[in-house]
């Protein structure tokens, strides 16, 4: 092998996976699962079909977290299965345990009877007064980044993509929905009993599933919502443009692959804002605004369906492939869609963010081809691979003109479909096409820059929004004193401009002030939770005390973790507001998901030392 090929193969090396995938390799996955909410556990097996790359390996080594191994089979030839040997190794806090499976020779595939823990980190088990309707269970998973072990034994790597089939039985009054295939029940089948199926490779991170008790209510021929009964028209109204953007991507990147494209609103604890899973984008309720104003995330998760899920980043380090690219389409639908002001709005707010987020990263985790080692992806994940990776494409956007950049992508998606790929992958194809072409990009654009140093460089194009102007002179005033609330212009500011707004506004200010702002907009009662968030973190910095039961109800309420993080982080920072903090998350914590509970639990500890 020369030396070009190991640093390839390194690159493609994943740190959070023990897996042997270049020995034996799982390439379809057949679940069979029984819910029980009594034990609160997923117990069943999954049936592992093997490739062998290395024609002399014995051995099949998987990803776990605290999972329950009972036994395990091996299925020969002809299709008879015996137990075989395993072994579950060392647990790491991060990694999990792996499990080593004896294959013998000849065996094409091993199942593996397990059940799954209480703690299990991909999996939330609700109870009924944290759903809508109060009456019934919840159960979601969460897989990405590197949950999928806690609740299926595989090899939990991006680069590993399988095929998978599922049945999973429920009580029968609940529905089971997965990122996958509904296979219509067949009369004589037992209620509560649900069957899937995916019949494209992803990788793991992608694989889904969702009890409670969910409706269905169409919005196009192939788009529609799950949500529980008392959300679901809402939310169907909420996204009735969901077909508009299919198409709008569609235009520019070539056909949608996979069929339907439905969305499961879940219960406020849902701990992201969304989640790409394939055919079944799971989405936070926090979005449902009323007006469609928060519907950009949609945009986002239906964009993931190119950028992600068809074209996957092979180890997390190659995070901005997915996010990047995401965010960059997500503007390019919000702009197809909503119109160019909008899109520019949107993308205004989010380099806004990424700017105070790289004020405090240090150098290294400001870099778009991180550096990961030791860490947890959990904690890891920053604005950078999001909206510097969107930065870098809209630079090479610029320099290349967009139809040649337009073609150029739907060239990439279509090169690498079905595909997990390392940043080199992805540097070597955009020389081989776009700069081979246009040799004059590569002046224009920094491209080694970009992907490996940290900050932003020095010039791009950074967008920036008429709409804004007039509202940075509106809180200008309003701060100056030259303006009473009352009088600021702001009758037909949309969402965005009140972000902007509110993010304008001094540092400082007291209760009067803020008292005359609540009063003016009612910015605490705001049915829009962005807004809210917004008005909260202000409330929260200047210890305005009006507003502490509307936070309280908040931090109880909603488990988004990009909402509670940093409320947590801006209370903790006095020591009335740290009291607070932890007493609210005391209560709190039992309706929070694992993963944000331990993003509070970091924040708390912190201050502790
Ligand atoms: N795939 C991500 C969510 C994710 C990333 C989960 C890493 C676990 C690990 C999803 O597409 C996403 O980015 N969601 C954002 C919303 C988006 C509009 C920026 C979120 O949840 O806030
Ligand atoms: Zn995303």
């Amino acid at each position: 092998m020369g030396a070009e090929n190991d640093i390839q193969e390194d690159s493609r090396h994943d740190l959070y996976s023990y897996a042997n995938p270049g020995e034996m390799r799982v390439t379809h996955v057949a679940l069979d699962l029984d819910v029980s909410f009594e034990d609160r556990r997923l117990a069943g097996s999954a049936l592992l079909l093997i490739d062998r790359p290395a024609a002399d390996a014995n051995r099949l080594i998987v990803d776990t977290r605290n999972l329950e191994i009972q036994h395990v089979e091996a299925r020969d030839a002809r299709g008879d299965f015996s137990r075989t040997a395993f072994e579950l190794g060392d647990s790491d806090p991060i990694l999990g345990t792996p499990l080593t499976i004896s294959v013998p020779t000849g065996a094409g595939a091993v199942r593996v009877h397990y059940a799954t823990s209480t703690g299990a980190s991909g999996l939330q088990w609700l109870d009924p007064p944290q759903t809508s309707g109060k009456r019934h269970p919840f159960l979601f998973t969460q897989s990405q980044a590197i949950h999928a072990r806690s609740w299926i034994p595989l090899q939990d790597s991006p680069g590993v993509r399988v095929t998978y089939t599922a049945t999973i039985r429920t009580p029968p009054e609940l529905r089971a929905v997965m990122g996958a295939e509904l296979t219509p029940v067949s009369n004589g089948e037992p209620a509560g009993e649900h069957r899937f199926v995916m019949e494209q490779a992803i990788p793991p991170y992608l694989i889904a599933l969702a009890v409670g008790d969910l409706i269905f209510e169409p919005m196009s021929e192939r788009t529609g919502v799950w949500a529980e009964p008392a959300v679901v028209q809402r939310a169907a109204e909420e996204f009735e443009d969901t077909e508009s953007m299919m198409q709008a991507v569609e235009s520019l990147y070539g056909s949608y692959r996979w069929g339907r494209y439905d969305l499961l609103v879940l219960p406020p604890s849902f701990p992201f804002g969304g989640m790409e899973n394939p055919r079944l984008t799971f989405a936070t309720p926090t979005i449902l605004a009323g007006d469609k104003s928060l519907v950009s995330l949609v945009a986002h998760e239906l964009a993931h369906s190119w950028s992600g899920n068809l074209v996957t980043n092979a180890t997390w380090r190659d995070f901005w492939l997915n996010e990047g690219f995401t965010v960059y389409v997500e503007n390019r639908i919000q702009e197809a869609v909503f119109g160019r002001e909008r899109a520019l709005m949107e993308a205004t707010l989010e380099v806004q963010e990424l700017e105070v987020e790289l004020a405090r990263l240090k150098p290294a985790d400001q870099v778009l081809h991180v550096d990961l080692s030791g860490r947890d992806p959990d904690e890891g994940f920053t604005t950078v691979p999001y909206i510097k990776g969107m930065l870098f494409l809209l630079s090479l956007e610029a320099a290349a003109g967009r139809p040649a950049f337009d073609a150029f992508l739907r060239s990439y998606f279509e090169h690498f479909a079905f595909q997990s790929i390392t940043t080199e992958d992805f540097l070597k194809y955009l020389e081989e096409t776009l700069l081979k072409e246009n040799p004059a990009i590569a002046e224009r654009v920094a491209i080694a820059e970009w992907i490996s140093e940290p900050g932003l460089p020095a010039e791009f194009p950074r967008p920036a929004s008429d709409a804004f102007s007039k509202v940075r002179e509106e809180a200008r005033r309003w701060s100056a004193g030259e303006a009473a609330a009352a009088d600021i212009a702001a009758r037909e500011w949309v969402t965005q401009q009140w972000l902007h707004f509110l993010r304008a506004l001094p540092e400082d200010l007291d209760e009067a002030r803020l008292r005359e702002l609540d009063t003016v907009f009612g910015f605490s009662r705001s049915g829009n939770s962005e807004i809210l968030h917004q008005w909260l973190l202000i409330a929260v910095r200047n210890e305005f005390a009006d507003a502490n039961g509307e936070l309280e109800h908040f931090l109880m309420t909603v488990g988004r973790r990009k909402f509670l993080k940093p409320l947590y982080e801006e209370l903790v920072k006095t020591p009335e507001g740290l009291v607070r903090a932890r007493k609210i998350y005391a209560k709190a914590k039992a309706g929070y998901h694992p993963i944000a509970a331990a993003t509070i639990e970091d924040i708390l500890r912190e201050v502790e030392q």
